[in-house]
Parts: C-alpha cells; sequence; structure tokens
C-alpha cells in the first residue's frame, strides 16, 4: 500500500549506544532525541535506547509526550521553560530544566519560594562561545555569589555547555570554549559537568566529563564531513551503522529522444536517447528539493543518478546503468535514497545541506516501520 517508507534498525541504534559508551566509558550518557529523535519516531527509539542514563529533547511539548507513552527515564529539557509555570510541570513529570538566562532563574527562585517542599532539580548551561542560549562569563559570577547562599537542595544540580564548531576537528575554537568552560565551572560546590555533543565525544575525550549529549552518532550519522574516524577518534575502533532506510519504488518508466527535457522548468534534457525511471518520492516526503541532477538512488545495487528537478511527490532517474548490467527494471522495483547501501550524509552534500537536517525533515505521509 505505502509507496515511501523509513525502515528503522533499532538493533543499529542500540549498537551505536554502545560505541558512544565504548568511546566514554566514564562518563554518563544523555541521549538526545529531539525533532522526533531527528525523524526516526521519538517513542520507539526511546524504548529502544533504554540503557542511556537519561533523554534530552528541546521542548516542553516532547518531553510531556515522552511521558504519556510511559517513558520514565529522567528527561533534559535544553530549552528550559519559557514561562515561570512550566517549572510546575517540570515537577510533576520528573523533567530537568535548563537555565540558560537570568529570567529564567528568576523564575525558579519565585517558584521555590511559592512552593516550599519543592524536590525540583536543575541545569545551569553556559555561554562559552556559541552565543545562542547560555548564560555569560559575567551572569554566572554574579550568579555563583548568590547559588553559595543557597541550599544544597536548590543549587543546580549540574552545568552544560555546547560547542560551536566540534565538527571542525583542528578548529582552535574547540579549544577555547573547552578552556572557558573549564575555568568556569569552578565553583565552591559540588557540580556535575556536560560539554560533549557526538563530534566532541569521537574527537575531544577531554570533553567528555561526567555526562555526555550524543545526537547525531546515535542515528549512525558522521558529525564530520566524512566518515574517516579513525583521525578524529585517535585511531579507536570506532563503528557506526546507518539505523534508517529510506525507500520508495518505481512508478514508471519513459523512453525519451535525445533532447527531450525532463520534468519543471525543463531544466535537465537529454544527452542522448535514454530510459528514465520516475520514483514516487518527492519534497512532499522531504526528500530535499536541493538535490543535484547526479544525486544518487540505489536500485537493484546499484547507483542511479537522478536527473531533472525534485517535484512534490516525484522525482527522475536515469536507468541506463541498470541496462547496461542486463536488469530490466520494473513498476514496484524498490529505489533506496539513502540508508542501506548508500550513505545520508552524500545525499546531503549533493543538496548543499547536512544529514541532520535530512532526517530531520522526513513528513508524516513517510511511513515509519521498525525492525
Ligand atoms: C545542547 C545540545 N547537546 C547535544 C546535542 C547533540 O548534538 P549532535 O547531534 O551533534 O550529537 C544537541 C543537538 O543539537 C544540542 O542542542
Amino acid at each position: 500500500m505505502h509507496q515511501v517508507r523509513a525502515r528503522i534498525h533499532l538493533a543499529a541504534l542500540k549498537h551505536n549506544l554502545d560505541e558512544v559508551k565504548k568511546m566514554s566509558p566514564e562518563s554518563r550518557i544523555v541521549s538526545v532525541i529531539k525533532a522526533n529523535a531527528y525523524g526516526h519516531g521519538i517513542t520507539e527509539v526511546a524504548r529502544a535506547l533504554q540503557d542511556s542514563d537519561a533523554f534530552a529533547v528541546a521542548r516542553m511539548d516532547e518531553a510531556l509526550f515522552l511521558r504519556q507513552q510511559g517513558i520514565n527515564k529522567i528527561i533534559f529539557l535544553l530549552e528550559g521553560v519559557y514561562e515561570q509555570d512550566c517549572y510546575k510541570l517540570c515537577e510533576q513529570y520528573h523533567l530537568i530544566p535548563v537555565v540558560y538566562c537570568m529570567e529564567q532563574f528568576q523564575w525558579l527562585q519565585n517558584y521555590f519560594a511559592e512552593n516550599n517542599n519543592s524536590s525540583l532539580t536543575y541545569w545551569l548551561k553556559l555561554d562559552t562561545g556559541m552565543h545562542r542560549l547560555g548564560l555569560q562569563k559575567t551572569e554566572l559570577n554574579h550568579l555563583s555569589d548568590i547559588l553559595q547562599t543557597l541550599p544544597d537542595n536548590r543549587k543546580p544540580a549540574g552545568i552544560m555547555s555546547h560547542f560551536a564548531c566540534a565538527d571542525e576537528i583542528n578548529n582552535p575554537f574547540n579549544q577555547q570554549q573547552l578552556e572557558l568552560f573549564e575555568q568556569l565551572t569552578v565553583l565552591p560546590f559540588k557540580i556535575q559537568r556536560s560539554m560533549a555533543n557526538s563530534a566532541a565525544i569521537i574527537a575531544m575525550p577531554e570533553s567528555h566529563y561526567d555526562w555526555v549529549r550524543p545526537g547525531i552518532m546515535l542515528y549512525g550519522v558522521s558529525p564530520f564531513e566524512d566518515r574517516v574516524f579513525k583521525e578524529a577518534a585517535g585511531n579507536s575502533e570506532l563503528e557506526l551503522k546507518h539505523v534508517m532506510t529510506l525507500e520508495s519504488e518505481l512508478i514508471a518508466v519513459k523512453h525519451l529522444k535525445k533532447g527531450d527535457c525532463i520534468g519543471y522548468g525543463s531544466s535537465w534534457c537529454c544527452p542522448q536517447d535514454m530510459t528514465i525511471g520516475v520514483v514516487g518520492i518527492g519534497y512532499g516526503d522531504g526528500y530535499p528539493r536541493h538535490a543535484r541532477p547526479g544525486t544518487p538512488v540505489l536500485m537493484h545495487k546499484h547507483r542511479l543518478p537522478l536527473v531533472g528537478r525534485v517535484s512534490m511527490d516525484m522525482i527522475t532517474i536515469n536507468l541506463q546503468a541498470l541496462y547496461q548490467h542486463g536488469i530490466t527494471p520494473a513498476l514496484g522495483d524498490r529505489v533506496i535514497l539513502w540508508g542501506e547501501g548508500l550513505l545520508v550524509e552524500q545525499v546531503a552534500q549533493c543538496s548543499d545541506t547536512i544529514a541532520y537536517e535530512l532526517l530531520c525533515q522526513i513528513t508524516q505521509r513517510v511511513t515509519i516501520e521498525y525492525e
């Protein structure tokens, strides 16, 4: 019935979590499953990653949805709360809000003042150079005077920050951020620390601290431009397995003449007589509209290039290589857009984007199947 499927290999997901454990054996793991677990389905991914120590999502509605689904592990709210009342929800649903600005801290103090018996725990987020969310150095200095006066159960349980350029292994800014984090987190009370996303887990063991926060590597995708982990991971044997295979099928075969042009804008014209396949997937399913001619798809284990523009429900591919291998394609034949045998990173490169975006933008029209 369904033409477009995303098959999710749960065993690969678990394998990738084990790889994180191998890379950071001294740290606890908070698996980042925001944005519907990077497009993989948040509930099923949370169930498959039960060996994590905690989960992290960006927003309250994601956390509440997980609770509704019966997920009872610790959940970090990476964007904290947007209004004071939401601390009540954090308390009720055992969520750990991250406090990244003075307003959030003040709301929290108000909340504690009104709720003496509260057992809410929270983390702080520091801005060490990303300049997005996080307390500035001066704000933290001011805050640490206040924090010292608070009873232990009102102090933050931990402190985190986020790298801006961790995917660029040799970027000196990574060390600068780390040094600032190290310097600012020397506080007169005990506090847990967290800094590393996937790229830093692989390439910067000195940034692992108490908790690591893997996202993209859990889904089997490299946070770097390529998958040569050996250099990044200091020769350790890291093997990530792709988790999502996106597939559709052939819905038409066209025999065209030299000079015939294909699709919207007639932007791609046949350099010779050729046979074109129409595949039932398009940007309405989340396949990138900007995929360039030449972007590979996989059919009968052969790489075939995209030709013409991506439409809402269809793409067109050059079938020539199949005939050259003695294969006659038929309607209904399976076409892999990424995953098994074809890296999503490569499709992203051909579409001037990153694999994160491709995975997250799978639309509801795609059936997700778990295996
Ligand atoms: C605060 C925070 N930590 C960790 C991650 C995980 O990053 P990655 O997917 O690169 O591992 C993210 C993702 O954007 C994040 O925002």
